[in-house]
């Protein structure tokens, strides 16, 4: 199975006029996919190209990478990341799409699935889903001020009305879209009900443009099973790829991780966040990607309370030299509780 899964993540893409080899990619998520996170992604390999978490529009004309905590690359993964922009306008989103070009970005995504509150509020995420034709406008003036290719993420929308969904799909191609990402959950769920992979099917076929099926993608088994029942260009792994960051080179590389990958992993975590940032930060950092480390484990729980006992850096090293003593029980699919 992980054969035949690799022979297809393997196949050629072609998104705009760039051919990528390899169609397995890092969802866009706020506070985790930072610049360390893809560094030790892209230490394992085996993605095709790694999405930022969302950045204001109407600030990255003016953010400054080398102070912004969050809009922030290395120059070599440029031509394999894609920035992803919130707002609320056409204006702003492609005054933004024109810096992501200039910066040398492989592409620029557009956000129209986020439905956490502090963002709809403004007017931006699934919040630009009540209003259909400001979605056209939007991606048409990107489509138009950038010529690296334009990646849409959005969801369902309001209610669960699937119709609305491949509409919204063949607006977004019309407006110039070059690929879709579609995370199958209505607007107000957040990761709490089962993302409907029938409807990645029905989006697929409603357009000629790639489409990435996204939503808990957590065995190889699920990525077989999604590509079988959507037929979905790509698969966009997220949370999943936070817990185990050599699951791209796993499914693609036939990468085998050794028993001890935990610990030198989150190891190998706590020394790259502090070459990027200072450690109060680059602890909060680690905190957050604690819940879905964690979620590997059977007694995650525990460990999870152990983990973020600390004030520093060398709190948490202390703290996973500790737990790691004994030999800390593995889970084949990640502890749900733990995965918000
Ligand atoms: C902590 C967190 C932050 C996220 N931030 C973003 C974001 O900035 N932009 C976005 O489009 N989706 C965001 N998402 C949603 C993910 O991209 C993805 O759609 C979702 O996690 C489902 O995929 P998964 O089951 O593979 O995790 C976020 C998810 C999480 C857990």
């Amino acid at each position: 199975m992980l054969n035949t899964l690799s022979q297809y993540l393997l196949k050629d893409l072609t998104i705009k006029n760039h051919t990528l080899h390899n169609r397995m990619v890092l969802a866009p998520m706020a506070g985790l996919g930072h610049i360390a996170l893809r560094q030790l992604i892209s230490e394992f390999g085996g993605f095709g190209l790694l999405f930022t978490g969302m950045c204001s529009a109407k600030a990255v004309p003016h953010e400054n990478p080398n102070t912004s905590l969050v809009f922030k690359w290395r120059q070599e993964e440029l031509k394999h990341l894609v920035c992803q922009l919130f707002g609320s306008d056409a204006e702003s989103m492609s005054r933004a799409a024109e810096r992501i070009e200039k910066e040398g970005f492989f592409g620029v995504d557009l956000n129209f699935g986020c439905s956490v509150a502090a963002i709809c509020k403004k007017g931006c995420g699934a919040a630009l889903l009540k209003n259909p034709d400001l979605c056209s406008k939007i991606v048409k003036s990107v489509s138009k001020s950038v010529s690296i290719p334009v990646f849409v993420k959005f969801r369902i929308g309001w209610e669960n009305n699937p119709q609305f969904a491949v509409d919204m799909a063949r607006r977004f191609e019309d407006a110039g879209a070059d690929a879709l990402t579609f995370h199958p959950r209505v607007a107000p769920d957040r990761r709490n009900r089962p993302p409907q992979w029938e409807i990645i099917k029905l989006v697929q076929q409603a357009v000629s443009i790639p489409v990435f099926g996204n939503g808990n993608l957590f065995q190889a088994e699920d990525g077989a099973r999604m590509i079988e029942q959507t037929s979905c260009q790509g698969l966009s792994v997220g949370r999943m790829a936070v817990a185990r960051p050599w699951l791209f080179a796993q499914w693609t590389n036939g990468f085998s991780p050794g028993e001890d990958i935990f610990f030198t992993t989150a190891r190998r975590l706590t020394q790259i966040l502090l070459d990027y940032y200072d450690d109060p930060f680059a602890v909060k950092l680690f905190k957050k990607f604690s819940p879905y480390f964690c979620a590997n484990f059977k007694f995650g729980h525990h460990m999870l309370k152990k983990l973020v006992r600390a004030q520093t850096m060398d709190d948490i090293r202390n703290n996973l030299d500790s737990i790691f003593e004994s030999t800390p029980e593995t889970l084949l699919r990640p502890n749900l509780n733990l995965f918000l």
